[in-house]
């Protein structure tokens, strides 16, 4: 059953490349480009991935990307986030980055995309996975700095999916961000931005009023709206839900306790992510592995949530259909009993 949950052609819509440096590239890349690091070893750094909230990992995931210096550094990042994912069925990854946590340490901007478009296009090739990068404006920092970074962006243009707003939530509502993304929007770019992981409901339709955001990433607090989940519901707005993220930054208890099942029988569109797979423990397969083991979610619902992630991909229509036919064609070869 975990192999057939691991292979289910699948997109993976939530996935902060900076959240996908392992300890171990992490220290290969600090040794190569003598880059400090308060831990003796990858065990010692590894035993810091404990976190009671979203700040106290921000923190950490900042620390870790210092370790990120040059377009090389970036490009092997990519690839050794597309081969775990390919391993996990990914045949469509929409990437996120955060520029401004590299330019405000002074790296160009053209070595952070054009290093990242590298490794897409070399691993995404070889392994035949579609890919987009999506660079995300921190909240800690004002309007203003996301403004310069995205005119810094759009030097590269060819290489960009769309944009989309992360980091420290609480305290930072969308509506701070309104210009930013209205010029992002502006060069054609898709929106999409965090919403209601820490931060209440009403910043999940300031997304939608305020962003135009076309997906939410996260969105798990809008079911204390009962109004907003209908208006997600009837206007199939996607949740890029991510299981095993909300256990670890303890925005569930447990992951027994974890609400994407009421969400489903909500009628809401969801698809399962990993987040920051190598600081929560777990990538995309690992996520589907879970759910189905620990909500209770039948191999139905589990195709179902395959099939919406490559539903709700910004990918072109010729792709989506493809990767739709893989997946009806996986669904057959394996004898079809989870067709849902
Ligand atoms: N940046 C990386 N992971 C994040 C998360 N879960 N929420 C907000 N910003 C993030
Ligand atoms: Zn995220």
């Amino acid at each position: 059953m975990e192999a057939f949950l691991r292979g289910l052609p699948k997109a993976e819509l939530h996935v902060h490349i900076e959240g996908t440096l392992e300890p171990e590239l992490l220290f290969e890349m600090a040794a190569r480009n003598s880059v400090p690091l308060r831990y003796d070893d990858v065990d010692e750094l590894r035993a810091a991935y404990r976190f009671s909230g979203l700040q106290d990992f921000l923190d950490v995931y900042n620390e870790g990307a210092t370790v990120l210096q040059t377009s090389r550094d970036f490009t092997e990042l990519a690839i050794a986030y597309l081969e775990r994912a390919a391993a996990d069925g990914v045949r469509r990854a929409e990437i996120f980055f955060d520029p401004q946590t590299h330019t405000e340490r002074g790296i160009a901007m053209g070595a952070v995309v054009e290093g990242l478009a590298a490794g897409c296009a070399e691993a995404g090739a070889r392994l035949g996975v579609s890919t987009g990068l999506i660079p995300c404006f921190v909240r800690h920092l004002p309007q203003e700095s996301a403004m310069e970074a995205l005119e810094a962006a759009l030097a590269h243009r060819e290489h960009l999916l769309g944009v989309g707003l992360d980091s420290t939530e609480l305290g930072h509502p969308p509506s701070e961000f309104a210009d930013v993304f209205a010029r992002a929007r502006s060069e054609g770019l898709h929106a999409v931005a965090h919403a209601g992981e820490e931060g209440p409901p009403e910043y999940i339709s300031g997304a939608l009023d305020l962003l135009g955001a076309e997906r939410i990433d996260h969105g798990v607090r809008c079911l204390e709206h009962p109004a907003l989940v209908a208006r997600l519901r009837d206007d199939a707005v996607p949740l890029t839900v991510c299981p095993l993220s909300n256990v670890k930054l303890a925005v569930v208890a447990r992951l027994e306790d974890h609400p994407l099942p009421k969400m489903i029988d909500a009628g809401l569109v969801v698809t399962i992510n990993s987040d920051d797979p190598a600081y929560f423990g777990g990538y995309v397969g690992d996520n589907y592995v879970a759910v189905h083991e620990e909500l209770g979610l039948d191999l139905a619902a589990m195709v179902a949530l395959a099939r919406a992630s490559i539903e709700a991909s910004f990918a072109a229509v010729e792709v989506k259909h493809r990767l739709l036919t893989d997946l009806e064609t996986y669904i057959a070869a394996t004898g079809g009993q989870a067709a849902g």
